[in-house]
């Protein structure tokens, strides 16, 4: 496909041909960038998480999808569940656009159990004959059964006065006797903007007022705001479009943001105490990651690997983008913390103990499958670089630099045999304490990369696209004694 008309990106699922989506599947199978044991698309394009939840014994997590082709058209929910967070359960289609309120779109949102029944929040959107925007916010109800019965009539009809129709991503969380709503929002100013709803049976919503967390201005919008309290400390992860870089520095197109609080004040609707805005990871490839408070205590997350508006070798096979693994969220030191949950160990299949001299360029493990996990500690006062996905040359790697002296490591995509979105820059770098030990751990999967930088201080979640052959795992450099271990890891059910 070529050229994707408005007509294509919107024409409705069932005129599609069975033909041509039997084809799209098989591609999507047979590409080498198919990965392992990452939540992708069956077909055509995934973006956003949405309604991560746990109901009725289990996890379930939706996503964006439009299944026709690797561009942005007319998006649906789709179900996924599991009992572990790494295999999940193909539960199909969890919301169509097949209503007058979100005939061009079932937006992104949330989950909420209550009761016997899953709340799924979403933002209804559509087009008018001038293709004028409107956007509702609607409710659904997903019984034991996972039978969905949308709620008719919007729950929020319209964005309130002084703002603008771009007004998306509801997320609905208990608080205190009765629940709170929050949502992205654009004023009429054409300021990014967070609202903040109040609602004591899930039925009425009245508007509390803007969110106030930080003094920046946060671009034209605001997108998948979710908050979350950690030690019942309120932390605000959310994605502005257009912020200037000199508010909190980022290169990629769009950031995806956390702010942490001391509290939150329903009253005045803001976070008391709000930290600096700070990146939430620090790879290539992030945006609208969602988080939710677990009935086990932890507080979880997921996010899209990928971005909006650029493109992906995928695109070529009629797919793209994927989600990163589940995450831990903790605080520490006022910082924000994130791990691949402990379930992820279930993955673990050969391992192999790593332990050397950091000095000319070796392997650490000959031939990976691409598909490992690597837990590295690298000497303070060490410099040196590994190169994941190489060639037998190491001609073509992403490279992953490190300087424990001066604290500082540089991940770099410029020498991957395919580059990728290199307007917005091939390098992205984080500052570490200097003369310290460096933990990495890595999770790779075939076209992904995250990195864990001493015990989630810092996330790097990326995608990469080796070509045949770069499988090589590379260390080089100088100084001191390296220690680890490398696993295979298993596929996961799904994949
Ligand atoms: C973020 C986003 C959301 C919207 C969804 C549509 O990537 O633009 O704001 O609900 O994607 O797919």
């Amino acid at each position: 496909m070529n050229e994707w008309t408005t007509e294509m990106r919107y024409r409705p699922y069932g005129q599609w041909d069975k033909d041509y989506s039997q084809k799209l599947i098989t591609a999507k199978k047979n590409s080498l960038w198919h990965m392992n044991y990452h939540i992708q698309p069956n077909s055509g394009l995934l973006n956003d998480p949405n309604g991560f939840s746990y109901f009725n014994g289990r996890w379930h997590l939706f996503y964006q999808l439009y299944p026709f082709g690797p561009v942005h058209g007319l998006k649906s929910w789709y179900h996924l569940s599991s009992t572990n967070l790494v295999d999940w359960k193909d539960e199909g289609y969890g919301l169509l656009p097949d209503n007058p309120y979100d005939s061009h779109g079932v937006y992104s949102g949330t989950a909420l159990p209550v009761g016997d029944q899953l709340l799924l929040a979403y933002t209804g959107n559509v087009r008018g004959e001038n293709w004028e925007r409107a956007s509702y916010q609607m409710g659904a109800w997903m019984d034991k059964n996972n039978q969905v019965t949308k709620i008719e009539q919007p729950f929020i009809p319209a964005p309130p006065k002084g703002y603008t129709t771009h007004f998306r991503d509801p997320q609905v969380i208990p608080y205190e006797k009765g629940y709170l709503l929050v949502i992205g929002a654009q004023n009429d100013q054409e300021e990014g903007k967070v609202l903040v709803y109040q609602s004591a049976d899930l039925t009425d919503w009245c508007l509390l007022g803007e969110l106030d967390f930080t003094k920046e201005s946060m671009g034209f919008m605001v997108e998948c705001p979710n908050l979350v309290f950690i030690d019942e400390r309120p932390v605000l992860l959310f994605c502005p479009q257009g912020m200037a870089q000199s508010v909190t520095p980022y290169d990629n197109i769009y950031p995806n943001m956390v702010v942490i609080g001391d509290a939150f004040d329903s009253d005045d609707v803001k976070l008391i105490n709000p930290q600096p805005l700070q990146n939430l990871d620090y790879g290539f490839d992030i945006y609208a990651t969602q988080a939710f408070n677990a009935p086990d205590g932890r507080v979880l997350s997921v996010g899209w690997a990928g971005l909006p508006e650029l493109e992906y070798p995928t695109d070529e096979e009629g797919w793209a983008h994927c989600l990163s693994l589940v995450r831990e969220l903790t605080i520490k030191d006022n910082h924000l913390y994130q791990l691949p949950v402990a379930e992820h160990k279930e993955l673990r299949q050969k391992q192999t103990a790593l332990k050397g001299t950091i000095g000319l360029q070796q392997a650490l493990v000959e031939n990976t499958t691409n598909c490992y996990e690597l837990e590295i500690t690298l000497p303070a006062n060490s410099e040196g670089v590994l190169s994941f996905f190489a060639d037998e040359q190491n001609n073509y790697q992403l490279a992953l630099h490190f300087d424990t002296k001066n604290g500082k490591i540089t991940l770099d995509r410029s020498q991957m045999s395919l580059p990728l979105n290199e307007k917005f820059g091939t390098t992205r770098t984080v500052e570490l304490t200097q003369s310290r030990a460096l933990k990495l751990q890595v999770f790779a999967d075939q076209s992904i990369c995250e990195i864990f930088v001493n015990d989630g201080e810092y996330a790097l979640t990326s995608r990469v696209f080796p070509q045949t052959g770069e499988t090589q795992l590379f260390i080089e450099g100088t100084q001191g004694e390296y220690t680890g271990n490398y696993w295979e890891l298993r596929s996961s059910s799904q994949n």
